[in-house]
């Protein structure tokens, strides 16, 4: 019984790869000019490359070239680095996010190719992330406008790119920043119970901890979903950059608190503390995201803990895949229905998001052995 239900979900594994390669191919045929990222109803809508989720289009080619070798998933991706270097020579909205950008484009084009040019725009994009550190509050800000004392959870992600400009350019300070982030999030962002908030509020001259905002979740202190499962996943790279057990415990504890919120769903309503969450719009971005994650966190534990991870992690995608994705619906680009982009702005909700195509992407292809880090 065991063996035929393994056999079972690998052969369900293939199907769902192709099934998504199959929309991947569909959206290449198109040559999107601006960033897929959002889709209600057919095409992704599409937004400047200056955006934060401008690397996640060419970062599923980088995917599909490394895992396919085929040429074309390449051409279509080389140029976007690019043309993201070149907005940033006038005034552009790149912020804390550039890890985001980057990291599945330049910096992965230079691990699969050698592309100097990909090392350079990486390290230089490394050297602006690095430059938004407060070392009064010992965090990198966030976003721009007038919020210079802004730190949110999903800047940990961007992390990887400081981690690893520092092995790339030989040189700590990256590593001390990320480091230093990394800290001030466990302190102040990372609850006891593993649940996270979204924004904390810094004076910008002394340092202290002034506030926390909900924002794109229901309070401050509620859980936003994605922002939980950003927080899961950045922990997990840290802890696999610097061997900090602090990291790796911060990690699971916001995994286990994933994972038991859930309450048995595959993917979490847009809050885990909003109030009647069966009712709430769900969110298959911080389903995908948390599932990679995941599976993240289980390479980097014992084989027993990490099988608990990895259980999770299959868990999600099996719901991904069976409930929610959108492969027999041709005439949508989407990979993944029931995303939510912001629920108090109430933008984008119930849509593919092409960060939730991305990270289960990324998921399907760990589980079929892809060994590549892109975060
Ligand atoms: N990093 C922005 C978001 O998750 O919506």
């Amino acid at each position: 019984m065991m063996s035929k239900l393994k056999i079972q979900h690998e052969l369900d594994l293939d199907m769902w790869w192709n099934a998504a390669r199959l929309k991947v191919d569909r959206m290449l045929a198109r040559e999107p000019e601006l960033a897929p990222h959002a889709a209600k109803d057919g095409e992704y809508d599409g937004l400047t490359l200056d955006n934060w989720i401008s690397g996640f289009w060419p970062g599923t080619l980088w995917i599909f070239y490394d895992m396919t070798r085929d040429a074309k998933y390449k051409e279509a991706a080389w140029e976007w680095d690019i043309r993201m270097e070149r907005l940033t020579l006038e005034e552009s909205r790149f912020h804390h996010d550039v890890g985001f950008q980057y990291l599945p484009t330049a910096v992965l084009k230079y691990k699969l190719t050698g592309d100097a040019d990909g090392r350079r725009r990486g390290l230089a994009a490394a050297n602006f992330l690095a430059g938004r550190f407060n070392l009064a509050g010992q965090y990198i800000r966030a976003w721009n406008k007038d919020l210079p004392g802004w730190a949110i959870i999903d800047c940990l992600m961007n992390l990887s790119l400081l981690y690893w400009a520092s092995e790339e350019g030989e040189d700590p300070r990256f590593r001390h920043v990320a480091n230093a982030h990394a800290n001030m999030a466990l302190e102040h962002m990372i609850r006891a119970d593993g649940s996270t908030c979204h924004v904390a509020v810094f004076d910008t001259e002394s340092g202290e901890l002034l506030e926390y905002k909900g924002w794109q979740g229901y309070a401050p202190e509620s859980c936003w979903s994605r922002g939980n499962a950003w927080a899961l996943y950045g922990m997990a790279n840290a802890y696999r950059f610097t061997n900090n057990k602090n990291f790796l415990y911060a990690a699971e504890r916001v995994a286990h608190h994933f994972i038991a919120s859930l309450q048995g769903h595959g993917v979490p309503p847009w809050d885990f503390r909003v109030p009647n969450p069966d009712t709430e719009p769900r969110d298959t971005s911080a389903a995908a995201i948390a599932a990679s994650g995941l599976l993240e966190l289980a390479a980097l534990t014992t084989p027993e803990v990490g099988a608990v991870y990895r259980t999770a992690a299959e868990r999600i995608v099996l719901a991904l895949s069976t409930e929610y994705a959108a492969f027999q619906v041709h005439e949508h680009e989407g990979i993944l229905f029931g995303g939510t982009g912001h629920k108090p702005a109430d933008t984008n909700i119930n849509v593919s998001l092409i960060y939730g195509d991305y990270y289960y992407i990324e998921a399907l292809a760990k589980l079929r052995g892809w060994v590549h880090r892109v975060f």
